[in-house]
């Protein structure tokens, strides 16, 4: 090499070093208050997998109370002498089990409960047992223990409590046991005592204190991890549990109201969706009903986004085959189904669904909004069947906003025609799912920038990185999460809602991973990317402001220098509000300039870091990662605040400027 080419190679490489050692800017301009944030705008998808009602949120600790699944004793032992029936007093659950003296004094008659993977009991909680009972000749007595199997004592029993049954009409018993110790995988157990033999129906064990203390209600540490995450909508109850395998299967909302011993059980098609996860006790008691997911959204701030069924069974399960969806000459029930609903949300005490509601305990409306037509659905099946919906629906409540749906495609062709239909449709807001890799995630950090300002807003309404090779909750997915989410941000004029799917898993029973919730029958843990949805939903702030990063309007396609941000304003606290990700394995050095605020100003750095893109929360180890406040300084410089920052690498953080 020449002397000249070797100087000019230097100046080259001394120049790339100097622009590679400058901070990156972000230019923040606070003075142009930008789109307002949707209170909607992060919220969460609640669907019956993995677990999630039955044997997750929802309180009731027995499976199977009411003796309806297709093997009535499935998920108990019997032993004696015992009879299961099916004249009861439920219509709908006409299910139950006689037990009788079985003749021998040492041969007992009774039944066990196992609980979904155990039953798991606090110690110093209490606990109510009621049971639907009638005797069958003279009064009856019934022991109700809580037992440990896991001990080989003689005494497994460590609550135990005297079930009196008189009279040969049902009625309703009901018992407190209290715990003196924690027990990870209890039984319930019923043992007959004497030789007048009682009939037993839905059969139900509740923690006394649940959240917010409502019977029937919801299990208090994770229902409270809900509300901790500050969510602006709560979309329920799916997810494909919606359609069904097939129709007969779908969820109908209305046999999920009214009393819980007579709402009917229903098939789960997560049972046996993947041959390597198969649960054939997995059904839906619905006890987790319409007016409980209603109350829950009141109970946690949110609003509700219910979806209905369109008429059509989970089109991947049919092969997309045409006579699986009802036709749609046939809709009228399923339309109705949607009409019925608004009016048991917002309907009069006087109207038909409206009293139903105010015979629950809640004649106050729920104030319904938003609701959604068809879960993941596509093609001409789908939208020639959303038509009718649309107009029936629009035309008696015109103020409910209506959501359709573009698919399962992230993009592509089926993406777009789905798009397009919807905004023929008039379709006010598209559900969009994705879960995706870590390479998508990285590189749609512009998604949203090119979308149509003018048509339906989007609902991102499933989405998480699924790592390849490994998709469970990792520190690595959460922060490409954490980074793509930027763009959700920056676009809150397009953007209304998004919420991470699936939200709960119970660590023995999953089918699906990774999930923003995951627990045992006692205990819970946040996964990073639960951190993550809690850090944007708790800080949406109230409009968006224009950022650059480097001069530039945006962070690019793949961030700049693995960088991705974006900022908000929160109007009612009087704050600024920035978030950054870096990707990259480097800690990177940035200058945040606040231009329209002058002096200096207290701040706090909020960041999620780990060195081990492989690292989780776990069971054992909930709190390894989480995030974590310093306090940050913001100086005066040049008419406007500055803020100086190194970036570690792999981290969010998220600057708060008072
Ligand atoms: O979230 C799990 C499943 O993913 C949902 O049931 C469905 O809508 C999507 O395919």
């Amino acid at each position: 090499m020449n002397k000249k080419r070797l100087l000019s190679c230097i100046i080259a490489a001394s120049s790339l070093l100097g622009a590679y050692a400058q901070p990156h800017t972000f230019d923040v301009n606070t003075k142009k208050v930008g789109a307002a944030v949707q209170p909607t705008m992060y919220g969460i998808f609640f669907e019956d997998i993995n677990y999630a009602a039955d044997g997750g949120l929802y309180g009731e600790l027995v499976k199977n109370r009411s003796f309806e699944f297709p093997d009535a004793l499935m998920g108990w032992k019997a032993f004696g002498k015992f009879e299961v029936k099916n004249d009861g007093p439920f219509e709908r659950c006409p299910h139950y089990v006689v037990l009788n003296y079985s003749g021998h004094n040492d041969t007992a008659t009774g039944l066990q409960n196992e609980g979904y993977f155990g039953i798991g009991i606090e110690k110093d909680e209490e606990y109510r047992f009621t049971v639907w009972a009638k005797t069958v000749s003279g009064d009856a007595n019934v022991e109700v223990s809580l037992v440990d199997e896991s001990t080989m004592e003689e005494h497994q029993e460590f609550a135990t409590a005297e079930l009196k049954v008189s009279g040969n009409e049902w009625k309703k018993y009901e018992l407190i046991l209290k715990s003196p110790k924690t027990v990870q995988k209890a039984n319930l157990r019923l043992l007959l005592k004497g030789k007048n033999g009682v009939a037993l129906e839905h059969v139900s064990l509740f923690p006394k204190h649940t959240f917010k203390d409502r019977e029937n209600g919801m299990r208090r540490d994770l229902a409270q991890a809900l509300y901790d995450l500050h969510p602006g909508v709560f979309r329920f109850p799916g997810g494909c549990i919606v359609e069904g395998s097939s129709l007969d299967q779908r969820y109908q909302w209305k046999n999920s109201i009214g009393p819980v011993e007579n709402r009917p059980l229903n098939g789960n098609r997560w049972l046996s969706t993947f041959n390597y996860r198969l649960f054939p006790d997995y059904y839906q008691s619905y006890g987790l009903g319409f007016y409980e997911y209603f109350l829950l959204s009141e109970d946690i701030g949110a609003e509700p986004l219910p979806v209905l069924n369109v008429g059509m069974a989970c089109q991947f399960q049919n092969h997309n085959d045409p006579s699986a969806h009802v036709a749609v000459k046939d809709l009228q029930p399923y339309i109705q189904d949607c009409l019925d609903l608004i009016e048991f949300a917002n309907g009069d005490v006087n109207t038909t669904w409206g009293k139903k509601r105010a015979e629950m305990g809640h004649p106050a409306p729920f104030n319904l909004k938003f609701l959604a037509v068809g879960n993941e659905q596509w093609d001409d099946l789908y939208y020639e069947r959303l038509r009718p919906f649309v107009k029936a629906i629009k035309a008696k409540y015109p103020n409910i906003k209506l959501i359709g749906t573009s698919g399962p495609d992230s993009e592509g062709e089926m993406f777009e025609k789905g798009w397009k239909a919807m905004k023929e449709l008039k379709a006010d807001l598209v559900d969009e799912h994705f879960y995706r890799d870590e390479h998508w995630f990285l590189s749609h950090g512009l998604r949203y920038e090119g979308y149509d300002r003018k048509g339906p807003k989007v609902f991102a309404g499933e989405y998480a990185c699924h790592g390849k090779g490994k998709k469970w909750n990792h520190f690595e997915t959460s922060l490409y999460e954490a980074a793509f989410m930027t763009d959700l941000e920056r676009n809150a004029d397009v953007v209304d809602m998004a919420t991470y799917a699936p939200l709960f898993a119970h660590v023995d029973g999953w089918q699906w991973r990774p999930d923003m919730i995951w627990y045992d029958n006692t205990r819970m843990f946040k996964s990073i990317s639960y951190y993550v949805q809690q850090m944007y939903a708790c800080n949406k702030g109230t409009n968006v402001l224009p950022l650059t990063m480097n001069g530039k309007s945006v962070a690019g396609q793949e961030g700049q220098d693995g960088l991705f941000a974006s900022a908000v304003v929160d109007k009612k606290k009087g704050e600024i509000i920035v978030k950054v990700a870096n990707t990259s394995d480097k800690a990177q050095d940035v200058t945040l300039n606040l231009n329209g605020l002058k002096g200096s100003r207290s701040a706090t750095a909020t960041t999620l870091q780990s060195d081990n893109m492989d690292a989780e929360n776990t069971l054992d180890n909930p709190n390894l990662i989480r995030p974590v406040e310093t306090t940050a300084t913001c100086v005066s410089k040049k008419n406007m605040t500055v803020l100086n920052d190194k970036l570690p690498a792999k981290s969010f953080r998220m600057y708060k400027i008072k």
